[in-house]
């Protein structure tokens, strides 16, 4: 397992999954992906784990999928197995209950992970940012679908196709996240409200969260989204939004045709 993610049981049956790459945001490698894709597996299988909980160490949640390892791919150079699938269809799939804990900025699969968590915490800083058509994809983890039953088409199509922050208090007004608490307090908070779902019935929950989450359908969109954005990862658009940031510039798309 990489130290890039880290995993603690406590007696109460809380799996505290810490993302754990702050020199680079949390950007999220293939590696990194097997562990939360190993995590969840975990979660699923031991029974002596109740409740999942999602963090991050450092001032921000996750800067979402590592650019350079898009760019890879983009070129053909991508890893042979792509773990991210694993990890999507994971938390698609999950059993337990899974609670999130987010400050700062949470990008691209940074905030699309969060639509599959059954509760969001935010602090004060948290921005939830989803950039896919800035860097000319399309949005993945089934957010397609996800995010505009959640909060409307018009506000979805607004931070999928502007990718401009929404902030900690606008996303629990929209009915993305939980609730929203003082930066020192958020792990504290998260472990309170963890351990309290690590004391209901474990086979309720998850018999519950099975009806409100229809994993068949929510695979299926993963599975549609990730053909999609192959496609869109080698395009000149994505080619150029990779450079773009490679070079710390903006990109231009203007003299790009659509394909
Ligand atoms: N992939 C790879 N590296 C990333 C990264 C990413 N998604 N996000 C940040 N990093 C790296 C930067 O390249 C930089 O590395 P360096 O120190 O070797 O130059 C380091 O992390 C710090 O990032 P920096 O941009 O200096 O931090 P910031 O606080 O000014 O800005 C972000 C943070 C997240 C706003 C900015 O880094 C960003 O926009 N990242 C890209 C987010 C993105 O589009 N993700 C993909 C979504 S689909």
């Amino acid at each position: 397992m990489t130290p890039e993610i880290k995993a603690e049981l406590s007696d109460n049956g809380v799996l505290a999954v810490t993302i754990s790459r702050p020199d680079k945001k949390n950007a999220l490698t293939n590696d990194m992906y097997a562990a939360l894709a190993d995590a969840i597996a975990k979660a699923n299988e031991d029974d002596e784990i109740r409740v999942l909980l999602f963090q991050a160490d450092g001032d921000m949640f996750s800067a979402g999928n590592d650019i350079s390892e898009f760019a890879a791919q983009a070129m053909g150079n991508g890893p042979e197995e792509r773990n991210v699938f694993r990890f999507l269809r994971g938390l698609a799939n999950a059993t337990v209950p899974i609670v999130a804990a987010v400050q700062g900025k949470a990008v691209g699969v940074g905030t699309t992970m969060l639509l599959h968590c059954d509760y969001v915490l935010l602090s004060t800083d948290a921005q939830l940012i989803t950039p896919f058509v800035n860097l000319a994809l399309v949005p993945e983890a089934a957010s397609s679908l996800l995010l505009p039953s959640c909060i409307g088409h018009v506000k979805a199509f607004e931070m999928f196709a502007l990718g401009e922050p929404v902030s900690a208090e606008s996303a629990v007004a929209w009915g993305i996240a939980n609730k929203v608490v003082a930066a020192e307090e958020l792990r504290a908070e998260a472990l309170r409200i963890a351990g309290k779902l690590a004391l209901k019935p474990a086979g309720s929950l998850t018999a519950m969260k099975q009806l409100m989450r229809d994993a068949e359908k929510l695979t299926a969109r993963i599975d549609r989204e990730s053909a999609i954005f192959a496609e869109r990862l080698a395009s000149d658009e994505a080619k150029e939004a990779f450079a773009a940031f490679a070079q710390k510039r903006q990109p231009d798309f203007t003299k790009i045709v659509r394909k």
